[in-house]
């Protein structure tokens, strides 16, 4: 029973995913998708003897690989000759034409950014998925793998056998910004580009972090024994048929060119248009499309002869380094920027570069007055790449990273396996401070009103405040004498600050600037404590009890706890009437204002939707499964699935918001 309900929740949940994911037609809602997906969970976990290689719920991750093993590719993975002059890619394309004579067609390709990974699928099933390595030997990374979504675990239709596709890993833009703003939430370094993150992400231990990030793939090539089809462009076609995400004509990822001219003009097309385009790419690959015509031309001991990547130029500019300013976060992380000689770049004036962090600079060997080059890669802040060694002055001596703060002298600290320095005076230093009061305002945290970094600056200046206690003794007369503020600004700035008292105890927690406690892992705290004081007096052990917190932040929540000079911002917060424990208003707890009303909960919420479930049955409601005529009221998160929206309008079913719903419950 059991085992044919497990096979027919995976089938399902495969299905909805590929509809999901790569085809972008969901049929279900994601509370739908969400359920099927816990019952799977839930019998898989009680019969493991069932649960199927291809099982949806390993794209949740949760694996943890100890040692990644090495693999022997049964086909070397070869790079591909490249160029980044037209004249040498026309060339290219000459050679094969008179070397084969006639009409050639090419396939035109996108050159993704990313991280080379190899699939092997044996009777329709993700085998194994390994990293290209040296070429000839990778590391089998499959449970990392296995959480991208748009990799299918099961194939249908006409696969063959055996067979083994090839793509690329990529960090899209959107996720890999979304992850740097939560690595700044929660005072961690930035990460610098979204290719070596990828390639980082891939080789982490935890899967579960992996499926966090949002990796995505694009095929580009398959191989094996007797496929069955004569050209390049159709065995990508026919991937998509199996399930893959392949890339579409109609959006001109891919193309056809049976000329120079041609070939040209996907080339230009990208090279006007890339930073448009969802995620990096770094030149435009070219592919004989015939098979026949492709082992005819064979290969070179490196590369094939029937494929070119054009590269597009990341655009380069020489300057000189004036010198490094070795700037301090919020949480002590010290960031090198060169100031450097203004330079025009991708139609800008570059005047500093970001360094990264000490291994950088030493790696690079880059000193002060050196002739350092200059890109901007995907990347919005340049970088330096290297150093003219040719024009360096004999005189010239190594960069020695600092040792103490540079804002207040304290010896810097380097932890084992970090990239970053930090300064370990978090109660002092001036720029940490600052930091930590700018963090505390910001909108997502008590959101204070008529106070910004300026006004922090000016009244940190003045000695007024110091830490973000301090902001809740501020009068009236202290603040008016300050240039630029006026009555109204004054009172506008008093009075945010009055109401962010208001502002509820998971917004607090986030607000404190513990080192990584970010929003998310605020609002974990704060549901489960309940109150700062059971933070506060918890146990490491309790504390990573909860869910998603791991020894990290728990060693990071008690050493923020037995420090004094936090203790007594906390006992002054609390004195003026901050909120520091979760409000449960009972009212809308248990009551009968939803009696006899059947309602639909859909898409994503601020609460979770077991909460909101609850919350609709406690006041006499009925949860309906899915939208009918009996649907009484849809509550209508983010994300709602179209078909579910459109059943719902087409029924003339009554819309509420989240919101809505609660002022219903409260009368
Ligand atoms: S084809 C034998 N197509 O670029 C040819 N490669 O140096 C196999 N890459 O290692 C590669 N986009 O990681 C191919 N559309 C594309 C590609 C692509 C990116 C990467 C791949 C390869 C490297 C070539």
């Amino acid at each position: 029973m059991s085992e044919k309900r497990i096979l027919e929740l995976t089938a399902k949940l495969n299905k909805w995913n590929h509809e999901y994911y790569v085809l972008n037609t969901p049929t279900i809602s994601d509370f739908d998708f969400d359920m099927a997906l816990k019952e799977l969970q839930k019998l898989e976990d009680e019969n493991p003897e069932f649960t199927l290689p291809s099982s949806p719920t390993k794209r949740v991750g949760g694996d943890i690989t100890k040692k990644f093993n090495s693999v022997k590719h049964k086909y070397p993975m070869l790079s591909l000759g490249n160029s980044y002059s037209r004249e040498e890619i026309s060339d290219f394309v000459d050679r094969i034409q008179k070397n084969i004579g006639g009409e050639i067609e090419f396939v035109c390709e996108l050159k993704y950014d990313g991280v080379a990974i190899s699939l092997t699928y044996e009777n329709g099933r993700l085998l194994r998925a390994v990293t290209r390595g040296d070429g000839t030997t990778g590391e089998e990374v499959t449970a990392n793998v296995k959480t991208i979504k748009t990799i299918p675990l099961q194939l249908h239709g006409d696969y063959p056998p055996l067979f083994e596709i090839r793509g690329e890993i990529v960090f899209p833009h959107k996720a890999f910004n979304a992850l740097n703003k939560k690595r700044e939430e929660e005072g961690e370094p930035l990460f610098a580009n979204p290719r070596n993150t990828a390639s980082g992400t891939i080789k982490m231990q935890d899967s579960g972090i992996v499926a966090s990030r949002g990796l995505d793939c694009y095929l580009y090539h398959i191989y094996g024994e007797d496929l069955g089809f004569g050209e390049h462009a159709e065995s990508i076609q026919k991937a998509s048929e199996w399930g893959f995400k392949v890339p579409q004509e109609a959006d001109k990822y891919i193309g056809r060119a049976k000329n120079i001219d041609e070939l040209m003009a996907f080339i230009d097309y990208w090279d006007m248009n890339r930073e448009h385009l969802p995620f990096d790419i770094d030149g435009i690959v070219l592919k004989v499309n015939n098979y026949q015509i492709q082992s005819e031309l064979g290969f070179t001991a490196k590369n094939p002869r029937w494929a070119i990547a054009y590269k597009f130029k990341a655009e380069r500019v020489t300057t000189k380094l004036i010198s490094i300013d070795y700037q301090v976060g919020r949480t002590g992380a010290i960031t090198p920027v060169a100031n450097l000689e203004p330079v025009q770049l991708g139609g800008t004036t570059v005047r500093r570069a970001s360094l990264h962090n000490a291994d950088q600079i030493e790696k690079l060997d880059i000193r002060v007055n050196d002739e350092v080059y200059v890109e901007k890669g995907g990347e919005i802040i340049p970088k330096i790449v290297g150093v003219n060694t040719d024009v360096r002055s004999p005189s010239s001596t190594k960069t020695l990273y600092p040792s103490t703060c540079p804002e207040c002298g304290t010896p810097l600290s380097r932890k084992e396996g970090e990239a970053h320095h930090y300064c370990t005076n978090d109660t002092e230093c001036p720029p940490q401070l600052k930091g930590k009061i700018e963090h505390f305002i910001g909108r997502k945290m008590m959101n204070i009103d008529g106070l910004g970094a300026e006004t922090v600056e000016q009244l940190f200046d003045a000695g007024l405040i110091n830490n973000i206690a301090d902001l809740y003794d501020l009068k009236y007369e202290q603040v008016i004498p300050l240039e630029r503020m006026a009555e109204k600004s004054t009172n506008k700035l008093l009075e945010g600050i009055e109401a962010s008292k208001r502002v509820p105890f998971e917004k607090v927690l986030f607000a404190l600037g513990i080192r990584y406690v970010g929003e998310t892992v605020a609002k974990k705290l704060a549901k489960h404590f309940k109150n700062l004081n059971a933070i506060k007096n918890a146990s490491l052990e309790e504390l990573i009890n909860v869910d998603e917190i791991g020894d990290r932040i728990g060693e990071s929540l008690i050493e923020y706890f037995a420090n004094e000079t936090n203790l007594d911002i906390l006992r002054r917060l609390q004195d003026a009437g901050l909120q520091f424990e979760m409000v449960i208003d009972e009212s809308i707890e248990l009551g009968s204002s939803l009696e006899g009303k059947t309602i639909v909960v859909s898409g994503k919420f601020e609460m979770s939707r077991n909460e909101l479930k609850k919350l609709i049955e406690n006041n006499g409601g009925k949860n309906g499964s899915s939208i009918s005529s009996k649907t009484d009221y849809l509550v209508r998160g983010e994300k709602m699935g179209p078909a579910k929206l459109k059943k719902a309008e087409d029924l003339d079913i009554t819309m509420i918001s989240e919101q809505e719903l609660l002022k219903m419950i409260s009368g």
